[in-house]
């Protein structure tokens, strides 16, 4: 379908941040990309917009049902001035399978991409080039039609935020300590945990704060009907090097399927280091460590991209991994990661997207 997207410029542009203030998700660029559903049109009014706050009824029904979804991905500033996205129709993709699990109207995959294009050029000078900075982009789906009854939504919200970001964690590549959560689940097989939807995040909070008062970055979640198998971390998928092997859980319904981990699956195999996706037992973790074999651990995410894990806390039992210091492989896996999106390295595997 081709679609014709209407823009409307600012005429009062904001100041930029300092890149050394910058955090997580705390700024945002001058403009957003909007686009409507509703029944008879499907997806209409694609424009970019000054950046503003939106209305919506209370009776909304994502503020009630939580029927939304959303992506995150990044785009980068290489030091000859192009502009990099990375595997954004991975990201696209998968806020499809997110919509269709949540009973939302799909969208137009490539003409997502075309829209978020348009927007990046627009607001292009806000992409920082510092060191371990990015634009952040946050693609989303709400469920607009006020009304009450617990039933998918007949309009809904497409809408394209973008962010510039520092490091996720305040510890930056710096091992983070994860507390391995005993008395609550995130998700379950056949319920919405592959989805990224707000429920799965809120879901996570509880324990997230809990861990955080007694000095956690985040909790690693297991699988909720055993409350054995490793499944993932608050906002990251999770990987052990394991006497020389690479261990990652198997995508099972229950986790997301992460396009750095995806990625990190893809660097691996091309380097010839065994990895496996599979089923991995928290016994199995604290047995390797106890036998010296557990090497290094690391989270993987597009807003983390690659945490070392340095320490993780199970009932109280603290297991320190490499002496508490970033590993060899995931230290490796970062630089040739962060090297491909910023335009340092070649981009072998044909992952980056030029925004002209
Ligand atoms: C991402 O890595 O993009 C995420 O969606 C994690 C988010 C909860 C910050």
């Amino acid at each position: 379908m081709a679609y014709v997207i209407e823009t409307e410029l600012t005429s009062a542009k904001k100041q930029k941040p300092a890149a050394d203030r910058l955090g997580f998700g705390n700024y945002f660029t001058d403009h957003m990309f909007m686009m409507d559903y509703e029944g008879k049109l499907g997806w209409h009014r694609p424009r970019i917009v000054p950046y503003q706050p939106i209305s919506l009824d209370p009776a909304a029904k994502v503020f009630h049902y939580g029927q939304t979804v959303f992506e995150g991905l990044k785009a980068y500033r290489t030091a000859d001035g192009r502009v990099l996205l990375f595997r954004p129709q991975k990201n696209f993709r998968r806020l499809n399978q997110s919509n269709g699990r949540l009973s939302i109207p799909a969208i137009d995959e490539e003409f997502a991409l075309q829209a978020l294009k348009q927007l990046i050029s627009i607001d292009r000078d806000w992409i920082p080039s510092e060191e371990g900075t990015s634009l952040y982009i946050r693609p989303f789906v709400i469920a607009t039609q006020p009304s009450l009854g617990a039933s998918s939504s007949t309009h809904y919200q497409f809408i394209i935020i973008l962010s510039p970001v520092g490091p996720y964690y305040a510890e930056g590549i710096h091992p983070v300590k994860i507390h391995v959560e005993s008395e609550y689940v995130r998700a379950v097989k056949g319920g919405i945990g592959m989805a990224k939807t707000a429920g799965n995040y809120a879901a996570g909070l509880k324990a997230q704060d809990d861990a955080a008062q007694h000095g956690f970055a985040q909790v690693l979640w297991l699988d909720g009907v055993h409350r054995k198998y490793v499944e993932e971390v608050g906002s990251m998928n999770v990987f052990f090097k394991v006497d020389g092997k690479v261990l990652t859980p198997a995508l099972n319904g229950s986790l997301l399927d992460g396009v750095v981990r995806d990625s990190i699956l893809q660097l691996l195999r091309s380097w010839n280091i065994p990895a496996e996706e599979r089923l991995i037992s928290i016994d199995e973790l604290y047995e390797a460590h106890r036998s010296g074999t557990l090497e290094e651990a690391f989270g993987t995410g597009t807003a983390a991209v690659i945490s070392p894990i340095g320490e993780l806390n199970w009932r109280g039992e603290r297991l320190v991994i490499n002496g508490g210091t970033t590993g060899e492989l995931s230290a490796k896996l970062y630089e040739t990661l962060t090297g491909i999106q910023r335009g340092e390295l070649e981009d072998q595997l044909g992952w980056m997207v030029e925004v002209e």
